[in-house]
């Protein structure tokens, strides 16, 4: 038996494990991929309760901007437990909100923060989405929304709605209500068929003469959604000349533009907020994740001629996370000051490099793509036969493997993307070089006994 010592229990791993699986519901979705008990994180590393120490590259499904129990996080946990301070006031004001609220407002893109509200809500995701639709349809009168295939916006209601996912959306009656589904841009399974940049300008040119057209079937919406770079989708970039036709199209016709930067944002993709790379100004941003610096924090920020709202038009208890936002603004101001956007841009394009040219020797890697340290490697069947565009179908069986097999390796990646074929790497933004090149060696070594040829008799 292999023991943990803590201050309060012996940890027995797989006895934990057989509980979690005996009580837990059939829902969960990580615990399932990964049999686990983390016990330690430092950095880019956590630790199993049977004392095996993983590169962590799902970071909390892109929550941990700095890693897990970076120094500048605890010291702000610590500092603000040793103050005193309530630990929860509903939306009271207080200094850790306030100076949550400073540090959040200098980071956001010029000339949406000079004139920018924000509204703290339930502290997930999710609940910050659902915020961001009812402000809009509160504002504009107006119900419709528009979102993309391959978009994920959260499991409640609404943000459901606007998720593409079909599998979570099929057995709940009603959830697809009043949205209209528009064709991201997705060069290697392109919606249009032609791939590159004609499939964005296609989506484009689709998107405004549909909104245009009096027999389209699209009522005015209350707002667009959309993701700079979708996450869960399997870390498909929008090309920057694409998100600027967005905004063009929507702020033509009066259609406030959402952009859901919850996976996106403090600095994942190399620039602070995606929104930079194309330099548009949204309507509205919604965010979570990283933002709490570890900690449960989500909220919409928006343009104040939006502020429409009474009183309570979007409640929720737990609105007032003190340590959150301490933690937040430390992870905030320390992502700024450090230059950490940067840094996920220069090793992101080199990972990003290596893998492509892995791509060459290994041809069940389809396609390699992503921005900044939100990097997608999907994997496909070179054997079956290629779309229109070349794209061969994907092999959600063999991603699995690989999975696995990383796992093996001490290496923690998740799958997301059409068919969870794509794996997906979220590295904290503090990886070291050396963490990379790890990171890259194993992928590669797992994705090569996975496919590589196995002696008769063997499982393929
Ligand atoms: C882009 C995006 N929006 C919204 C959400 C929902 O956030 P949460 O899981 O905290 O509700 C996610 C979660 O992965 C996300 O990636």
């Amino acid at each position: 038996m292999t023991t943990y010592p803590t201050d309060l229990v012996t940890l027995e791993p797989d006895a934990v494990l057989c509980r979690q699986r005996d009580r837990e519901s059939s829902a969960r979705t990580y615990a399932r991929s990964f049999p686990i008990v983390p016990v330690r994180g430092e950095g880019m590393v956590i630790e199993g309760a049977d004392g095996r120490r993983y590169l962590d590259c799902l970071s909390g499904a892109g929550t941990l901007a700095l890693g897990h129990n970076h120094p500048v996080v605890l010291e702000a946990i610590r500092r603000t437990v040793d103050s005193g301070a309530p630990l929860h006031v509903l939306d009271l004001a207080t200094p850790e909100k306030d100076e949550f609220t400073d540090a959040l407002f200098a980071t956001l893109p010029a000339g949406f923060a000079d004139r920018a509200r924000i509204h703290f809500c339930g502290p997930a995701g999710t609940d910050a989405v659902e915020a961001a639709l009812k402000l809009m349809q509160t504002a504009t009168g107006r119900h419709g929304l528009l979102a993309f295939t391959g978009a994920y916006h959260g499991m409640t209601t609404g943000a459901l709605a606007a998720t593409a996912n079909v599998a979570v959306k099929e057995p709940v009656a009603g959830i697809a209500a009043d949205v209209t589904r528009l064709p991201y841009p997705y060069p290697y399974r392109c919606p249009f068929g032609v791939g590159g940049e004609r499939g964005a300008e296609l989506s484009a040119v689709y998107t405004e003469r549909l909104l245009d057209d009096p027999s389209g079937g699209v009522v005015p919406p209350a707002a667009m959604i959309l993701e700079a770079v979708q996450g869960e989708g399997g870390a498909v970039p929008a090309p920057d000349g694409w998100l600027r036709e967005m905004r063009r199209i929507t702020a033509e016709r009066e259609i406030p533009l959402i952009v859901d930067e919850v996976q996106t944002g403090v600095g994942r993709t190399g620039a602070f907020w995606a929104v930079e790379h194309s330099g548009i100004v949204p309507d509205a941003m919604v965010l979570s994740k990283a933002i709490g610096g570890s900690l449960p924090l989500a909220v919409v920020v928006y343009h104040e001629d939006y502020d429409g709202w009474l009183p309570g038009a979007h409640t929720g208890t737990f609105r007032g996370n003190t340590l959150a936002m301490a933690a937040g603004a430390a992870t905030l101001r320390h992502v700024a000051s450090e230059g950490l956007a940067g840094r996920a841009a220069t090793v992101g394009a080199r990972m990003t490099a290596r893998l492509d040219a892995l791509r060459a020797e290994l041809p069940v890697i389809g396609d390699v793509r992503g921005r900044g340290l939100m990097i997608g490697v999907e994997l496909v069947d070179p054997e079956g036969t290629p779309d229109a565009c070349g794209a061969y179908p994907a092999a959600p069986r063999i991603a699995a493997d690989v999975r696995a097999a990383c796992l093996q390796r001490g290496l923690i990646v998740e799958l997301g993307g059409r068919y969870d074929a794509t794996v997906r790497l979220l590295p904290p933004l503090v990886i070291t070089d050396e963490q990379a090149e790890a990171v890259l060696d194993r992928l590669a070594d797992a994705v090569a006994e996975v496919t590589s040829p196995r002696p008769a008799g063997r499982r393929s």
